[in-house]
């Protein structure tokens, strides 16, 4: 840190993202992306043509590929931003709704990106603690008291609430936000989209890091009331009107023109995500019922930063959260077959050769 970083950022924790290893070849399940490859479609849509175009900025309002992702979703182009992965979107959002009249509400135990946010946007918080089994008390959260972000399924825990529930919440707050992070939602979940219309004050956040098999493209995007999302383009104007790069648009356009292979991928994880979790149980793990890509897991025969480091040994990457209440567990994303049966035999393996070793390296929740 030098001498010249402004005093607000003293004591600033930044967000820590899971290892991106380069050089040893990993199982890698740390990171929540998608085993498979984008459509085919997206892969057409990056050739040469597209790269020659390159000298140009991209569309500032992203036309083609916002009134795609509104037609796939039948809500109205007017009603849809994109973001450079959601994460842009959601500190937009902490930008936008946040002050001490409305601080940023969000659980202790929830995507850590949420607290660096509010720190670092300067918004006050307010943090609900999850009960006891991770599960979320609604009636705490009616009234929020403050701008409500609230990831449906929840990051790490992979609980989602059903729209009733997400409803409750939008009639107890009608003079907040309620941002309802929807990144792991099409892996099974209710999604909140069809209450877009009715309450003014709701954003649904999506992401294409996940279902859409394009983490590395950086694509989020939000639905919302017009005016909720004029003030998110107010934000974006105000930062980096050409947030979206011109080949990431083509890319998402391409993407959700394709929904059958959208299906096939996300069916595939919900079938594995089904097998690894018998699995995980009948050797002995604690399992949430995740709706999301990843399985959240306590093994019952060592720690959870024990198991992180056993594994990574032997070359199968997961994550682990240092933060007291879930220390215990570790966050599994669910791969391909092949990946998760190296995730069992490496398992077996730890399970066999009992033992203990040094507690892993961890880091803070993600
Ligand atoms: C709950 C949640 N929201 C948002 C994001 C950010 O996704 P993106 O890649 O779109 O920035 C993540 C990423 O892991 C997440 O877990």
């Amino acid at each position: 840190m030098s001498e010249f970083l402004s005093r607000r950022f003293d004591g600033m924790k930044p967000y820590a993202p899971g290892e991106q290893p380069q050089g040893r070849e990993y199982v890698k399940l740390n990171t929540n992306e998608s085993p498979y490859p984008p459509a085919p479609g997206v892969i057409d849509a990056l050739g040469r043509a597209a790269a020659e175009r390159l000298n140009l900025y991209p569309d500032p309002k992203a036309r083609s590929a916002r009134a795609a992702i509104a037609a796939s979703l039948g809500v109205r182009p007017e009603n849809v931003i994109l973001g450079n992965g959601s994460d842009e979107l959601l500190a937009f959002c902490f930008q936008a709704f946040c002050d001490a009249g409305a601080p940023a509400v969000y659980h202790d135990i929830a995507y850590g990106f949420y607290k660096v946010f509010a720190r670092a946007l300067g918004a006050p918080s307010r943090v609900v603690p999850l009960e006891s089994d991770f599960g979320v008390d609604v009636d705490k959260l009616c009234p929020a008291g403050g701008t409500l972000v609230l990831a449906n399924p929840n990051a790490p825990t992979g609980l989602a609430l059903p729209i009733s529930a997400i409803e409750a919440i939008l009639r107890a707050n009608p003079r907040n936000v309620v941002v309802i992070d929807e990144a792991y939602a099409e892996f099974g979940a209710e999604s909140a989209l069809p209450l877009i219309a009715e309450h003014g004050n709701l954003i649904v956040m999506r992401t294409m890091s996940k279902s859409r098999n394009l983490a590395g493209a950086r694509l989020g995007y939000a639905v919302a009331s017009e005016p909720l999302i004029a003030d998110l383009n107010r934000m974006r104007f105000s930062f980096n009107p050409y947030n979206v790069n011109a080949l990431s648009l083509l890319a998402a356009e391409a993407s959700v023109r394709d929904e059958a292979y959208f299906r096939q991928c996300v069916g595939s994880i919900a079938k594995t995500r089904r097998f690894a979790s018998d699995a995980l149980q009948r050797r002995g793990f604690e399992l949430t019922r995740s709706l999301a890509n990843f399985l959240f897991a306590r093994p019952g025969f060592m720690g959870g930063g024990e198991y992180y480091a056993r594994l990574k040994e032997k070359g199968v990457l997961v994550r682990h959260f240092a933060d007291e209440r879930i220390s215990g567990h570790v966050r599994i994303t669910v791969g391909t077959a092949e990946q998760m049966q190296a995730l069992l035999d490496a398992t077996d393996e730890i399970i066999a050769a009992g033992g203990s070793a040094a507690a892993g390296e961890s880091i803070a929740l993600e």
